[in-house]
């Protein structure tokens, strides 16, 4: 701080003694506007030719495409003058004009004619940098505003001002190039780079000071918030907490493991729930192992000895064979999700939740039958009470068919290749069907079909009477609408029930 104050009153004091004439010159008098007429045209803004802008005075003093600074070292050596002795540059600038450049160049290439601070102020590369003073004193001239030399006394935009400071329009508000949401304490501002929050830095301007970025770009894109590594940090940088005391702590947050998690700053090596999980890289290492991670990276896709059956049949978000995500929300959320992530039966088979009904083949009709109350999973799969029961998630679907399909003396069968079953249910042993063995997978033979289990009416000795509604026999169980006979309502808790009743419904 002490150099700065020194530096300043001396340039204060040297002007007031100073020809005009004789100040070295500056971005904003002079250069600004000879750069901007003879060069703007393709050293402008959008996609400059060798990435070199002459349209701030900041871009102005940036590197060019092989990282050399344009104005730098401070002699006709530096790329912005040398290249006006170029064949395709010569002739853009009068003599008087060259002179111009080469001295803003050799005098340290500054932005403003101002006395109040030194030269390259404004230059992250020299000593100079307002930044950097700031930093040694812990950005005290920020936060009090009664120090002297304190920012706020002359500034707008510091993030404190005296009480009743005035506005001086000559003097640049901090936030004309500190404009982002936070102003001067914008995240970007001493750890980032434009809108960017984290290292590195700008090489161009920072060098050796940019900083790591590691993977910080990669966590960033991912959608990780500091916190998930650093902990919470105080927005008042250098107040006596953790942020701005000179070193860098990884905390980690819950996400990442808590306090089971861990960094090792000597190799960079993390071990964090997010990527120690049995992969081929299980501690990546932050600045060397920056990625692409494939799906081997942090678990093995399969994990050993995992599960049969493609990856999808289990886990909504993966691919078959596990080598891509569809990106919905359920992977690294922290939860091992199976299915759609609900935890019910029915998010792998079924509509979710609770509902674990596949909604294949014939299992629509058991689910909703129209002449019949709905099957229970129980008549024809043995049925687990936890996921990892024996038979269940094997690769095989376990088929045992009890119950209903047993009544009457039948042993019921089913026939794993042609998918039929021979079970009471549908009729076995009942005279007239015209499906006697159903096919699972063609459901449609079956549906609606009062003939398909049994004759409509059976054969003799029961009477050949297509009335089968009448009270005598079956009524309440069976009506007869135009379209042909229905099981009612109250017929469905007797139809198919083991048992031929008559006499109506209950
Ligand atoms: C008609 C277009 C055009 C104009 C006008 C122009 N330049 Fe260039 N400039 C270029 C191109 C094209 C290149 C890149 C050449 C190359 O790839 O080596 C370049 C490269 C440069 C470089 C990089 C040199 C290096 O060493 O890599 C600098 C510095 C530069 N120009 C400065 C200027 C300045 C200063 C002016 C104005 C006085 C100016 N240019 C005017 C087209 C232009
Ligand atoms: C005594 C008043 C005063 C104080 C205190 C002061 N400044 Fe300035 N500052 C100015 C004036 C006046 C200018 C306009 C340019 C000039 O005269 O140097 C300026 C310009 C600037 C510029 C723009 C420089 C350029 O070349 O465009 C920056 C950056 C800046 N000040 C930062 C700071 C910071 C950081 C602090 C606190 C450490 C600070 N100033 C404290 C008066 C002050
Ligand atoms: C003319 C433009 C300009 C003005 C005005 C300006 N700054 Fe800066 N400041 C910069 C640039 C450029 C950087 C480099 C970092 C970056 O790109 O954000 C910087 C960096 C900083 C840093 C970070 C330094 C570090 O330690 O990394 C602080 C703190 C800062 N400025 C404070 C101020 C304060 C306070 C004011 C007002 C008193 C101010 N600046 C006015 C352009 C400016
Ligand atoms: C996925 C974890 C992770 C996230 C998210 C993360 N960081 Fe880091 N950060 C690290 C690690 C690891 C280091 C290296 C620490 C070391 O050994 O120096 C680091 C280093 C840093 C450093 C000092 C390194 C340097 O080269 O300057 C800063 C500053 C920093 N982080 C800021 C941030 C900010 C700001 C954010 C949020 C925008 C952030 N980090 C988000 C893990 C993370
Ligand atoms: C005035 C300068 C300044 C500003 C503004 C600033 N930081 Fe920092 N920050 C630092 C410095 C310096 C470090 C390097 C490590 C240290 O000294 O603590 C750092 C480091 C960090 C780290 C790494 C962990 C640590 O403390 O070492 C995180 C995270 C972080 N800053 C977050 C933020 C966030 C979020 C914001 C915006 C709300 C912010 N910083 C604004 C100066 C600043
Ligand atoms: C950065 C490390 C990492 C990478 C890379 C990674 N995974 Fe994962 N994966 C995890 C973690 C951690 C879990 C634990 C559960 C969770 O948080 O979602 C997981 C869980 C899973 C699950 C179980 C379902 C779930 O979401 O919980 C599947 C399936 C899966 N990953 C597939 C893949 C596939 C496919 C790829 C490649 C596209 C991949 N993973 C790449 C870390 C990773
Ligand atoms: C039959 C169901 C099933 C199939 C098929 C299946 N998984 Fe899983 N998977 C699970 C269950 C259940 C869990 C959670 C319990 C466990 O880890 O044993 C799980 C957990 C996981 C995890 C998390 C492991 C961890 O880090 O805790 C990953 C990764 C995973 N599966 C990947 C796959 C991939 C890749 C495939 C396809 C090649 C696949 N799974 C196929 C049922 C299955
Ligand atoms: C009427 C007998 C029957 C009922 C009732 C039944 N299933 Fe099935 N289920 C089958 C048959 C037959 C298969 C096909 C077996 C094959 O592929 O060879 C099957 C296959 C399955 C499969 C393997 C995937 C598929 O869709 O083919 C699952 C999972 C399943 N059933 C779960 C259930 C659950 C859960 C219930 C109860 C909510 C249920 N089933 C009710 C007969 C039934
Ligand atoms: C992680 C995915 C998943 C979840 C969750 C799940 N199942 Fe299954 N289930 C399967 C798969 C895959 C099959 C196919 C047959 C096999 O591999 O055993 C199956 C088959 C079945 C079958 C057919 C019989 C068999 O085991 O082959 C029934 C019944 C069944 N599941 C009931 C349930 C019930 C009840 C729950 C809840 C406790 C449940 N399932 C939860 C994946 C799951
Ligand atoms: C899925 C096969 C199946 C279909 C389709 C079917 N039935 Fe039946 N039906 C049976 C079986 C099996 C019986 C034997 C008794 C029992 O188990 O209820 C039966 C018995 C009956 C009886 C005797 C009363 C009783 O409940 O025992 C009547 C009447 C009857 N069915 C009418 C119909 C009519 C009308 C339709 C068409 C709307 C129809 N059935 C469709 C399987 C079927």
């Amino acid at each position: 701080m002490k150099r700065v104050l020194l530096a300043a009153f001396l340039l204060l004091a040297g002007c007031e003694t100073r020809d005009v004439d004789q100040r070295p010159p500056t971005y904003a008098d002079e250069v600004g506007v000879v750069l901007v007429d003879a060069c703007a045209e393709c050293h402008g803004p959008v996609a400059p030719e060798a990435d070199y802008d002459v349209t701030s005075f900041y871009a102005s003093i940036g590197c060019v495409t092989d990282g050399r600074a344009a104005v730098l070292p401070p002699d006709a050596s530096a790329p912005v003058v040398a290249v006006l002795s170029r064949d395709d540059h010569a002739g853009l600038v009068e003599p008087g004009e060259l002179a111009l450049l080469t001295t803003w160049v050799t005098t340290g290439a500054t932005d403003q004619g101002g006395a109040q601070h030194p030269p390259g102020f404004m230059d992250p590369r020299g000593e100079s940098f307002h930044g950097w003073d700031l930093r040694e004193d812990s950005w005290d001239l920020l936060y009090d505003p009664t120090l002297p030399g304190a920012c706020g006394q002359c500034h707008e935009g510091s993030p404190t001002r005296p009480e009743g400071a005035g506005i001086s329009t000559s003097i640049p508000d901090c936030t004309t190039c500190h404009d982002g949401p936070g102003g001067v304490l914008d995240c970007a501002t001493c750890h980032g780079n434009g809108a960017q929050a984290f290292p590195p830095r700008d090489v161009c301007y920072f060098g050796d000071r940019a900083g790591e970025g590691g993977a910080h770009a990669t966590h960033d894109t991912e959608g990780y918030d500091c916190v998930d590594c650093h902990g919470e940090r105080d927005d008042q940088v250098g107040r006596g907490g953790l942020h701005g005391n000179g070193s860098v702590e990884v905390e980690f947050g819950e996400f990442a493991g808590g306090a089971d998690a861990s960094y090792d700053a000597a190799t960079g090596a993390c071990t964090v729930y997010c990527h120690t999980r049995g992969g081929t890289l299980e501690t990546p290492r932050w600045v060397e192992d920056t990625g692409p991670l494939d799906c081997q990276s942090c678990h093995l896709s399969p994990p050993t000895d995992h599960f049969v059956g493609p990856c999808n049949l289990c886990h909504t978000e993966a691919n078959a064979d596990g080598t891509a995500l569809s990106g919905g929300p359920l992977h690294l959320n922290g939860v091992v999700d199976f299915g759609d992530g609900s935890g019910g039966c029915g998010g792998c088979h079924g509509a979710g939740g609770d509902d674990a009904w596949p909604r294949t083949h014939a299992h629509d009709g058991h689910r909703e039958p129209t002449v019949a109350l709905q099957a229970s999973c129980e008549s024809c799969h043995p049925v687990p009470m936890e996921l990892d029961d024996p038979g269940h998630m094997d690769g095989v679907v376990q088929i045992v068919l009890t119950g209903l399909a047993a009544a009457r003396g039948v042993e019921p069968v089913y026939d794993d290749a042609a998918n039929t079953c021979v079970v009471a249910c549908h009729g076995e042993g009942l005279e007239g069907a015209a499906v006697p063995l159903p096919v699972w997978t063609a459901p449609e033979e079956v549906a609606g079909r009062c003939n398909a289990c049994h004759g409509l009416p059976p054969a003799a000795p029961h009477p050949d009477f297509e009335g089968c509604a009448s009270t005598l026999c079956h009524g309440g169980e069976v009506s007869h609408p135009p379209g042909g006979p229905e099981i009612t309502e109250a017929g469905r808790t007797i139809h198919v029930d083991g048992m031929i009743d008559f006499g109506g419904a209950p």
